[in-house]
């Protein structure tokens, strides 16, 4: 049998994913022998194809858009990142289980740990409710903020949120919700978690919003949010050291060694 691990990432479309260079290059750092395949599916056949792969010896897979729901609701196991998420991008199979968890929220952790920014008391405010939000309020919450505030367009959407997950994070961390429009006052760091930039929408931050930190989780894009971050000089970044740290949790559960962030960010 081959000792050569059998790795994944599936989605629709899947020719943009940067995991697979990701995987070989923490591979090689740590010298592990691994194929690192990108899948392509149709909706009506993620479920069998996951269930292939795990039946023709595949190790781990990556899931990324539109199946991370589909995925959370196929696994037998699932962490608490991944209950709080309602979503999973990390699979594994063991004595004939398939085990899900999220790794979005900890490599966000992670990558702003990397940056030198401080999480622990932070006052963390959140820009979106979707499911990007969805997946990195327990991490931050665990990483010691004490207050997150969750601002969205359709108010609804944050306070339905803030219900869902109030329950899943302890009390040391205040969670609440705010219409996008009434956001105001002073944070430690701000997170753009809404999709405007990836839309080429233009996100309107009031003028006395004040905070110390910006960290956009798109990348490779024009962001309002971060242009106006750079202008009144604020310490900013894109998301690709979230990217990076995503792969790097989902590398460790499989391979059980943790690459160190810094050294791939290069690869942007
Ligand atoms: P994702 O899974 O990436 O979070 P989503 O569930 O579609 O995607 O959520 C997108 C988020 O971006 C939502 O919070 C959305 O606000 P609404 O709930 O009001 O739709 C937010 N968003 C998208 N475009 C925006 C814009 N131009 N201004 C403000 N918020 C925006």
């Amino acid at each position: 049998m081959s000792h050569i691990k059998k790795f994944a990432v599936i989605g629709n479309p899947i020719e943009q994913s940067r995991s697979p260079e990701l995987h070989q290059a923490f591979a090689k750092k740590e010298n592990i022998s691994l194929t690192y395949d990108k899948i392509y599916a149709e909706k009506s056949e993620f479920k069998s194809m996951v269930y292939d792969f795990f039946t023709h010896h595949g190790v781990g897979m990556n899931v990324t858009v539109p199946f991370k729901e589909d995925a959370f609701a196929l696994c037998d196991v699932l962490s608490d990142r991944a209950q709080a998420a309602k979503a999973v991008n990390t699979l594994w199979s063991k004595d004939g289980l398939i085990y899900g968890d999220n790794t979005d929220g900890q490599g966000l952790v992670d990558a702003i740990h990397a940056l030198g920014w401080p999480l622990a008391h932070a006052k963390i405010l959140i820009l979106g409710a979707g499911g990007a939000t969805r997946g990195v309020v327990l991490p931050l919450a665990q990483a010691g903020a004490t207050q997150i505030v969750i601002a969205n367009r359709t108010y609804a959407r944050a306070a339905q949120l803030v219900c869902d997950l109030k329950a899943l994070i302890t009390p040391s961390t205040i969670l609440t919700a705010c219409p996008i429009d009434q956001i105001s006052g002073q944070y430690d760091l701000v997170i753009n978690a809404t999709s405007a930039s990836l839309s080429g929408d233009t996100l309107t931050l009031p003028k006395d919003l004040q905070f110390n930190y910006a960290y956009e989780m798109a990348y490779g894009k024009a962001s309002s949010f971060l242009t106006h971050a750079q202008q009144r000089g604020i310490a900013y970044s894109d998301g690709f050291g979230m990217l990076v740290g995503q792969a790097i949790v989902s590398f460790e559960i499989w391979n059980g060694c943790k690459p160190k962030l810094t050294d791939f960010l290069d690869l942007k």
